[in-house]
């Protein structure tokens, strides 16, 4: 396997990233650094948003939101208001970046399995336009806000599917040995809705299920189609309420490797929703409106880390590990999931493999493993390294872990200028929270 399948490069020969020399940009902005391309989110977007108007014929137009957890700053959520998509946000802080951002409550759907009454507060105070209800707490703090705000809310109930996706289990949702969503089975979904029947607050508007992430395989979605058909009927046999809105969750796997081949989401899309209206015609039942979350498929292989080597260990007979100046703190996918990420020396993308080498972080302990095996030209100290599909779930998920600051992100858009969209944290930053008791003085 020797290049990423639309590797481009500069005159010099260098790694072109949008457009821009990634040498130069490790230069100018220093390394970790995260580089989106922002015309591969706008089409990943549009590629979305395009497959579900509508998704099958003689259905209703669907809706994406775009999973935030999968990264959102405050440009990020300009640029999905911009696309026209809806937004997922999990918790209080997410909501709060995207109405910062100036974007519209009313296409925001808020989940999470464990909202705080502040968050519940917080998203009936903003108006946000789907409130996703995982249990009967949920429902509790919901009712009880809405009474007191005198306010009534749009609803899904999230249900656990009971469909094993070949996942990851720290990235599996859908099972139904989950702490996610109503139990179908034990017949917590039908008491649930038939709570939400009885609420003048509640208006029910249809059901949720999400079942994993990074899933490469058509089949689990149309088996969760079945299933959540199944759920329909049954919360209309037995609570009354009639499903207006099937949403499907994310969870579209990407490329992370050149011989990686997920299946197109639009086709996946497409797929679920004939199942979905096969289904319904079969029951009788009106065809509901589908919608998608995807989070990593619009925003993953959009972006580049760019790191520089520093030490080269080379222990005879066994192995070299090559240590960058980044690892578990910018992206601890690998430490968390085994997640396999692809990367090349920025300045010679092409240059043949010389050595098998083991890329590794710069934090203190063994796990930090960026990549456990790839082949490698021989890499000097100060030579920066690409990795690819970096976009999604790493700079979302980065700590300070050993007093590292996190990276700065840059986006580059059309003219290929790129321009910092979070900078990057400073030892300054590092003490802002920090508290010194008087008797410590
Ligand atoms: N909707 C719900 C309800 C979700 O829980 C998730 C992801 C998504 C949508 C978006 O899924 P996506 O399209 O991005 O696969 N940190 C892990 C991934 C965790 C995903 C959690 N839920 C990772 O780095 O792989």
């Amino acid at each position: 396997m020797s290049a990423w399948p639309e590797l481009k490069r500069g005159d010099n020969g260098h790694l072109l990233w949008a457009g821009a020399d990634t040498v130069e940009l490790a230069r100018r902005f220093g390394t970790p650094l995260y580089v989106y391309d922002e015309e591969r989110i706008r089409q990943a977007c549009r590629h979305f948003l395009r497959a579900v108007s509508p998704p099958a014929p003689e259905m209703p137009p669907g809706q994406i939101f775009y999973a935030g957890k999968a990264f959102l700053t405050l440009a990020l959520v300009r640029l999905i208001r911009e696309e026209g998509l809806g937004l997922d946000v999990v918790s209080g802080g997410e909501l709060y970046t995207a109405l910062a951002a100036g974007f519209p409550p009313e296409k925001i759907a808020f989940h999470g399995n464990n909202k705080q009454p502040r968050e519940v507060e917080e998203a009936v105070r903003a108006g946000v336009g789907l409130f996703v209800a995982d249990n009967f707490r949920e429902l509790d703090l919901l009712e009880e806000v809405l009474s007191r705000q005198g306010r009534s809310q749009d609803l899904l109930l999230r249900v656990a599917p009971g469909v094993e996706a070949h996942t990851h289990e720290y990235v599996l949702t859908g099972q139904q040995d989950s702490k996610f969503g109503f139990d179908l089975a034990s017949g917590q979904l039908v008491e649930a809705a038939r709570r939400v029947a009885k609420s003048p607050v509640l208006r029910f508007r249809g059901l949720h299920c999400h079942i994993g992430s990074q899933i490469l395989d058509r089949q689990p979605y149309l088996e969760a189609a079945r299933v959540m058909v199944g759920a329909m009927a049954r919360v209309k046999e037995e609570a009354g309420l009639e499903t207006k809105i099937l949403d499907m969750g994310g969870g579209f796997g990407i490329h992370y490797l050149p011989e990686d081949h997920p299946p197109d989401p639009a086709q996946v899309i497409r797929a679920v929703a004939e199942e979905v209206a096969r289904g319904c015609r079969e029951r009788g039942m009106d065809i509901p409106a589908l919608a998608f979350e995807p989070g990593r498929s619009v925003v993953g292989e959009a972006a580049l880390a760019l790191y520089t080597v520093g030490a080269v260990k080379r222990v005879p007979g066994l192995r070299t590990y090559v240590s960058v100046d980044g690892g578990m703190g910018d992206n601890p996918r690998p430490a968390l999931y085994g997640a396999s990420y692809w990367a090349c020396p920025a300045a010679r993308p092409s240059a043949p493999p010389e050595e098998e080498v083991r890329i590794v972080g710069r934090f203190c302990e063994s796990g930090d493993v960026l990549i456990p095996r790839i082949e490698m030209p021989r890499l000097e100290p100060g030579e920066v390294v690409a990795v690819f599909s970096a976009g999604a779930y790493q700079y979302s998920m980065a700590s300070n872990y050993n007093r590292c600051p996190r990276p700065a992100v840059v986006l580059i858009g059309e003219g290929g200028k790129p321009e910092v969209i979070v900078a990057r944290e400073s030892y300054h930053d590092l003490l802002s929270h920090d508290r010194v008791p008087p008797r410590l003085r």
